[in-house]
């Protein structure tokens, strides 16, 4: 049975992306996958506002996250958390044998710059981690005051997951002071799940090329070597870098600046309807994501039998909450190629599916 994701992730991938990953193989050591990697470098480094190379790392975007601090935490990373991504960085972080400190927030509430300058401020750190937009939540942290803010700390290296923000709207890493940012293929970028894209500053590199044990798959070092020759340390999967280089003939055709404009339209489109039903939002008043919107469950609805009416009769899918939050929140992703045309059908489902919701049962 074929519907339409409206999950924040993975979502929808258009029949031309799909298409795009039905060509015949390439070898990866070939000159055809050289041209095809060295083509897409100056569109990649042009959405990240970089001048430093962009990896493509077959895996999702875990891996480089985990990647990251195996490379340049060698003292003790910082870890900003408000929601269930950032929260999980904390552990991976651990997991990896890492010093790690958890600097906690609400689920809902931004990354507070002001907390992270006083953490960071008592010397304790070689590098932080951030997650831009809390997918979890919905919730968009302000980059541009917490870049400030670590740029008062140049020897931190700062590692930002901009998994659900890329290309929603701008992350201009050089003019940032950024070191490390990284995004995943299945979110705004609506590929299919199972890439990551990870831009490295030169200061980031040379802390990597200090670390004993940074492993080999997720390697910076690794990734420069291959990419100064055009290449990946690896067998990377071919054919989603050829749908990533047909999605960026599709951003640079609509215009980076309308695609940004595109998803704050939506976003608001999306919003509106949902306000007007009694719910509201469930982050920080003017942290919403531009990529999502969670709603709180003001009007306590029942949301699996919400989504189950959306799935039977609509052909498309909502997510009912994450982790701790399942019931009590709904996110509605339009991230992506969403369009005007596909908003409006979605807002008439949820229309008609709301009016048929029965409230959810009282907890036992
Ligand atoms: C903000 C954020 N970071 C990281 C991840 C993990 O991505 P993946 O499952 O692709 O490794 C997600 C997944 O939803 C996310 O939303």
């Amino acid at each position: 049975m074929s519907y339409k994701l409206f999950i924040p992730g993975p979502i929808a991938v258009s029949d031309k992306t799909l298409r795009a990953m039905a060509q015949p193989m390439i070898g990866h050591r070939s000159t055809d996958f050289v041209a095809l990697y060295n083509s897409i470098q100056p569109d990649l480094q042009a959405l990240f506002y970089t001048k430093d190379p962009v990896y493509i790392s077959t895996s999702s975007a875990w891996g480089v996250m985990e990647g990251a601090l195996r490379n340049v935490c060698q003292k003790k990373v910082l870890n900003c958390m408000n929601g269930a991504f950032s929260d999980k960085w904390n552990d991976v972080a651990l997991r990896c044998g890492k010093q790690a400190t958890a600097l906690k927030a609400e689920w809902g509430q931004p990354v507070d710059p002001e907390a992270v300058r006083k953490e960071l401020a008592t010397g304790a750190y070689d590098c932080v981690t951030i997650i831009h937009n809390e997918t979890s939540t919905g919730t968009m942290s302000d980059i541009n005051a917490l870049a400030a803010v670590l740029r008062e700390f140049p020897d931190v290296i700062s590692i930002i997951d901009t998994v659900s923000s890329f290309t929603v709207v701008p992350i201009k890493k050089d003019e940032l002071g950024i070191d490390i940012i990284i995004t995943g293929s299945q979110k705004a970028l609506a590929m299919p799940p199972g890439l990551a894209l990870i831009t490295v500053s030169k200061k980031a590199l040379e802390r990597s090329a200090l670390a004993k044990d940074r492993g080999y798959y997720f390697d910076l070092i690794e990734f420069q070597k291959n990419h100064e020759n055009g290449m990946t340390p690896s067998t990377p999967c071919i054919a989603l870098i050829y749908a990533l280089k047909s999605k960026l003939e599709d951003i640079m055709a609509e215009g980076i600046e309308n695609r940004y404009a595109r998803h704050a339209r939506l976003n608001k489109t999306v919003q509106d309807f949902i306000f007007s039903k009694g719910f509201k939002l469930f982050p920080k008043e003017g942290y919403g994501s531009v990529a999502l919107n969670c709603f709180a469950n003001t009007q306590n609805i029942d949301l699996g039998a919400l989504n189950k009416i959306l799935k039977s009769e609509h052909k498309l899918v909502i997510d009912g909450g994450y982790g701790k939050l399942k019931g009590k929140t709904f996110r509605i992703s339009n991230m992506g190629d969403e369009t005007d045309a596909t908003i409006a059908e979605l807002i008439k489902a949820l229309d008609a599916a709301l009016a048929k919701t029965p409230k959810a049962a009282p907890a036992a």
